[in-house]
Formats: structure tokens, sequence, C-alpha cells
């Protein structure tokens, strides 16, 4: 049996996926549109054979059990049927950045095991197929195995068949930059899964986030069309607030900010005042990722690079779609 091993980088959303209408495909109530950066990524190698007695996880150096174990065998189970193979898997995997900081690690994470998995399987699957079934691990995972500029077009078909990420521009085509602001590092306590599901279920504003979700679609597609980043990384800012009120407004409320998210949104504000065209948004924590032009970028990484509230500042330019490599982990 073949081994593979593959890269994915993680992605922010630029419009944000919130809400599912299938738990089981994992198909969005809504459309979402996102940047593929560049610097944030994992590494998965998948090998399958018959020396395994059952599948084994390592992810970060330590060993899986649980939950996290289950999540990568159910998935390895999908591309194993796909295949029409039995053998058990290795499954050894390093993240570059901290797991489940409201970085997307699970992004990155089931795009990589995707890739390595279906080839190691002797699948040969397309951009597509690969972005179907990493979708069917974390919805956000359809996302990153795209480059550049990517849009998840929700689809309509029960099976999910047309649910998938399709690029919008290249990692070449805008030379911005998705600056994240590390506030903390540790676990969540609440998953986006479970939260984005009680958002869909007791949230009285979660109708309005519907109704204007496609405005804030075509604004985001056309400033990247025009290379416009004021129309962007407004239409950006208000989406993550509006998200952000939805949460707030869930039954039991989901908050993720910390008084140190509000400092650092305060310093956007100011530089905006100052002429500097930065714009932030946020995802299932308190980290803060500040969308601005490559020229612009240095300024804004000094100023939180001096700020004692903030763990850490990573740079990222747009990055590559998920992809092979021939340097395995084991
Ligand atoms: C706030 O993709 O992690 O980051 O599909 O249940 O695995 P599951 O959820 P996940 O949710 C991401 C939510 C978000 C917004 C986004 O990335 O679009």
């Amino acid at each position: 049996m073949m081994k593979s091993t593959a890269i994915a980088n993680s992605n922010i959303a630029l419009i944000k996926y919130w809400g599912k209408r299938d738990q089981n495909l994992f198909l969005p109530q809504n459309s979402s549109i996102s940047m593929t950066l560049d610097g944030l990524n994992t590494t998965t190698t998948v090998e399958f054979d018959s020396k395994y007695k059952e599948d084994e996880v390592v992810i970060n150096g330590k060993r899986a059990e649980g939950k996290v174990k289950d999540k990568i065998t159910r998935h390895i189970d999908i591309i194993r049927k796909k295949a029409g193979i039995t053998e058990r898997a290795k499954i050894v995997t390093q993240n570059n950045f901290p797991t489940a900081a409201g970085l997307a690690s699970s992004a990155s994470g089931f795009a990589a095991l995707t890739l390595a998995s279906s080839r190691a399987a002797g699948l040969d699957l397309n951009e597509k197929e690969l972005s179907i079934l990493s979708r069917m691990g974390s919805g956000s995972a359809c996302r990153s195995v795209v480059g550049g500029f990517v849009k998840w077009v929700k689809g309509r078909e029960k099976d999910g068949s047309d649910s998938y990420a399709i690029q919008l521009a290249p990692p070449d085509w805008w030379d911005i930059r998705m600056i994240v602001l590390v506030i903390e590092s540790g676990e969540k306590k609440i998953k986006s899964r479970a939260g984005m599901q009680k958002t869909v279920e007791t949230c009285p504003y979660y109708r309005c986030w519907l109704d204007t979700i496609e405005n804030d679609i075509e604004e985001v597609e056309k400033g990247i069309k025009e290379r416009d980043i004021e129309l962007v990384g407004q239409a950006a800012e208000r989406n993550a607030l509006k998200m952000h009120a939805l949460m707030f407004t869930t039954i039991p409320p989901i908050i993720y900010w910390k008084p140190e998210t509000i400092k650092a949104i305060e310093e956007v504000f100011k530089m905006r005042e100052e002429g500097i065209k930065a714009y932030f948004t946020m995802d299932a924590g308190p980290n803060v990722k500040i969308l601005c032009t490559s020229n612009e970028s240095e300024k804004v990484r000094k100023v939180f690079e001096s700020r004692e509230y903030i763990k850490q500042v990573i740079v990222c330019p747009p990055g590559e779609g998920v992809r092979e490599v021939n340097e395995h982990l084991f």
C-alpha cells in the first residue's frame, strides 16, 4: 500500500459560514468567501497497511484518542469506502500554529487529511471532489482545498454534490495581508459546530442574517475583482460583527470576546482615522485578524508587536491550495 503526504493552508473567512442545513453532510445555510493563508498550515502523512491493526492517529507529536480520533477515523472510513479498501491507517499530522485557537486548524487539517488519505488509498480526485470530501470533515475545510480568494457555493442538492469551493482569484491576484493577532492560544470552550447549531435553533436574528448575506457576498466579490481594499474590508468587518451579534443573541449566549479583543478593535478604528486602510475580522474565538494591503502591513505589524496584550502577530499573504509533497512525516 502507498503512503502520501499533503500540506494545506488555513483560511480565514471574509464572509462567514455560520449554520448548517444538513448536519451529516455539512451543508451550509449560506455561501461564504475566504482567503487561503500562506504560512498557517497543516502537514499530514497517511499510510494504509495491513500491518496496522487499528487506525493510529498522532497530532502534533501526541497520540490522539477519544472524540478527536473518532472524527478522523470517520473521515478515513469515507475514503476507504470510496477506494474499496479495508486496511487500517497510520495518520501523522503536524500544525505549524496553535490548535483550536480560532485559527481554523480543522480547515487545513481536513483538507490535508483528505488529499493525503485519498492518494494513499490510490484515488485520483479532482479539486471539486477533494473539496466535497473535505467539507464532510469540517465545513470550512472545503475552502482550504483551493488557493487564493475562494467561494464556498452553498448549493441546493440534498446530497451535497453542488456544495463545494471554487476559486474567485489566484493567490497572486492581489497583494494583501491577513494579520493574525493571537490573544489567546488555548483550546476554546464552545466549538463552532455546536455553537452554530444553537444559533440556527434559537437566535431570533438568524432570518436577518440569511436575508442580508447575498448582498455582503456581492460586495466582497466585487471588491476582490476590483482589488478594492475598502470595499472588501468594510463588508468583511460588518459581516464578522453580524455573525458575533448572532452569537451574542443565541440561547445560551456564545461570547468569544475578551477585553483584549475590544482593545485591538479600537486600535484598528484608530488606525483608520489616521488613514491606514485596515479592517478586522473574527471567528469562533477571541483573536482578531486584520486585513490590509501589503504596503501598510509593516506599520500594522509594528503597532501590535509593541502591545503587551498581544501574544503573537502572524502576517499572512494569500496562499496556495492543498498539494502533495515528497517529504513524509514518518
Ligand atoms: C466562525 O468549519 O469549524 O470559522 O463545519 O462544524 O466543522 P464545522 O465548523 P467550522 O466552522 C467555521 C466557522 C467560522 C466561520 C468560517 O470559517 O466561515
